[in-house]
């Protein structure tokens, strides 16, 4: 069954056109990973999921679980089960982490006819998901994102994908500035919730995510459109030999 269907889709920042033509589906059950060269379009591919301001798209459609997702808002579109992990997480000072965790889950509870849960058992909740990602109780007492290591961003990233259990979910670079450790906890993080009926995007730079998180699809991604598709082979290809080839056979 498709989750997520792009067809075609074109979008201008600023009247330059950023993504050219860009088709991509995704099926359940998959785990795709998106690579490329710096300023190929990622990064714009998931603020255009995500709803953000100034990303509609120029032509093209998308489609969520056979919905036309355009027209909705970036909170519509997480409640349906669309869950996007940024390269660069926004801050808010103020925002305390727990709340806005309590916020988001509820709302999604409630989008999909669950019950919400207390404040007392969403914390009994929270707690434990937060465990399994090595995420002490300190941590959601402060600002969510606020003064967070690179590390904590992307953890307390993978901490909202795990409380939203989302149908698909598009991580942006979640790999740069992790070591070792914090990466093996982010992949166990997201392995863990990867099931026959949800999908996973990976955007990533490097293969080095691509050992923990292993693709079905890869997909090579250049000026605005997605090039060149293979299985994880593809990953290791580019590993060894840099994107220069592949670039090559399509001019
Ligand atoms: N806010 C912006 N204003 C103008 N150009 C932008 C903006 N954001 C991205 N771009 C341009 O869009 C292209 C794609 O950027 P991006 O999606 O960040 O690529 P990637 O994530 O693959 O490195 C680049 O040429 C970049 O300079
Ligand atoms: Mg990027």
């Amino acid at each position: 069954m498709p989750i997520l269907e792009i067809k075609n889709a074109e979008l201008s920042i600023d009247n330059k056109k950023i993504l050219k033509g860009l088709s991509l589906n995704v099926n359940e059950g998959e785990t795709h990973a998106i690579m490329g060269p710096n300023g190929s379009g990622k990064s714009t591919l998931s603020y255009m999921l995500a709803g953000r301001d100034g990303y509609e798209l120029d032509n093209g459609n998308i489609t969520f679980d056979n919905i036309d997702l355009t027209p909705l808002s970036p909170d519509e579109r997480s409640n349906l089960g669309l869950f996007l992990a940024f390269q660069y997480p926004v801050e808010l000072p103020g925002v305390s982490s727990t709340n806005f965790l309590r916020e988001i889950f509820n709302s999604r509870k409630k989008y999909l006819g669950e019950n919400e849960l207390s404040h007392l058992d969403f914390i009994k909740h929270l707690r434990k998901v937060a465990e399994n990602l090595s995420i002490k109780d300190e941590m959601l007492k402060r600002y969510v994102n606020f003064g967070f290591s690179g590390g904590e961003k992307k953890r307390f990233e993978i901490l909202q994908m795990a409380l939203l259990n989302p149908k698909i979910s598009v991580l942006d670079e979640t790999d740069s500035g992790l070591d070792v450790d914090a990466l093996k906890i982010v992949s166990e993080g997201v392995n863990n919730l990867k099931d026959k009926k949800n999908a996973v995007i990976v955007i990533t730079h490097y293969q080095r995510l691509l050992d923990y998180i292993k693709p079905d699809i890869v997909h090579i991604m250049s000026d605005g459109k997605i090039i060149k598709s293979g299985d994880a082979d593809l990953a290791l290809y580019v590993e060894k030999n840099g994107y220069s080839e592949i670039l090559n056979e399509k001019s």
